[in-house]
């Protein structure tokens, strides 16, 4: 397990400088949980090249992948703390920072990819990550997106929730989601994401669920036999940076940090939606079994989850959302 031994302090100088001159050139370190083909480093990938180009070669970015800096909770720490410039990361853990993020653990709020871009563009989006910056010290450059996620396991396809009975099944650090997998069926429990692939190598953990894009990128088809699109929840990966070092820049620096990433946000949502409909059939060719259970019984199952949630993420909240996808 990575933590903070190989994190540079650079964000920290930056921070304690003050201010910086429209002129001054910085190179930002930028955290990523999967590698360098992955849909996150399309998006990481753009960013840094519309960075560079509308700062003149000033201001520029060092990708650090596979989760390098540390694991997805501990990069949304450092970059409130001032230890991490900048990070892409599912919601997962942020829940644990700010309960309006349990909403995209919610299971079946969300139904299509416009449906969780229009309502992440507008104002919930915004009062959330205005919410994350107050209360976590981090701010959300961009809603860029993991995807949909579905489950991947070793003991037998899911046509129905009936079948996850006894399946040891991995979930991210949240609550709800160790909740609507019991619901489910499975014998859940959380997981950091740096210890999933060994863990299902060795035959600690026997499912997890992730976007289609993830799981190739990792190569889970090395050590999960069936792909079960359950599509069970919209999954955003925010672009983002310290709120403490985005407020040491000039302004002309933070207006070129929020163009870079307004450019870059639609370009990785393409590629991503792109990549979950090409990398399906790739990982049925590399011995993937593929299942599309009719997703209503798992609805069914999972609607006491949403009701018991309901009011700690908050009620408007989540009707604002359903209300997206109807
Ligand atoms: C996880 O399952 O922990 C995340 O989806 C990993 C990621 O952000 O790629």
């Amino acid at each position: 397990m990575q933590h903070f031994t190989k994190i540079i302090p650079a964000a920290l100088l930056a921070a304690t400088a003050g201010a910086a001159g429209a002129q001054d050139s910085r190179s930002f370190e930028v955290s990523l949980p999967l590698g360098p083909e992955s849909h996150q480093a399309v998006g990481v990938l753009k960013f840094g090249e519309e960075l560079e180009r509308l700062s003149e070669g000033r201001l520029t970015i060092r990708p650090q992948y596979d989760n390098a800096l540390g694991a997805e909770r501990e990069v949304v720490e450092g970059m409130g703390l001032g230890l991490i410039d900048m990070g892409i990361t599912s919601t997962g853990p942020m829940g644990g920072f700010v309960n309006d993020f349990l909403l995209f653990d919610l299971p079946y709020i969300f139904t299509t990819p416009e449906a969780a871009y229009g309502f992440l563009d507008g104002e919930h989006g915004a009062a959330m990550a205005a919410k994350l910056e107050a209360d976590a010290g981090v701010k959300i450059l961009g809603w860029m997106e993991n995807g949909f996620r579905h489950n991947t396991n070793n003991v037998r396809p899911l046509n129905s929730p009936d079948d996850l009975a006894g399946i040891r099944h991995r979930t991210q650090e949240s609550r709800v989601q160790v909740d609507t997998w019991t619901a489910l069926g499975a014998n859940a429990s959380p997981m950091a994401w740096t210890e999933v692939f060994t863990a299902l190598q060795q035959g600690v953990i026997d499912s997890q669920e992730n976007p289609v894009p993830t799981i190739y990128d990792v190569k889970f088809y090395d050590v999960q036999r069936y792909l079960n699109l359950t599509q069970h929840v919209y999954s955003p990966a925010p672009l983002m940076m310290g709120a403490q070092l985005f407020s040491s820049l000039s302004e002309a620096d933070q207006a070129i940090v929020l163009e870079a990433a307004a450019i870059a946000t639609p370009v990785q949502r393409e590629a991503s939606q792109r990549m979950e409909q090409e990398l399906i059939d790739e990982l049925e060719g590399l011995g993937m079994t593929v299942t599309r259970p009719d997703l209503e019984p798992f609805r069914e199952r999972v609607q006491p989850v949403i009701d018991q949630w309901k009011d700690t993420v908050g009620a408007e909240l989540v009707e604002a959302a359903q209300a997206a996808s109807s």
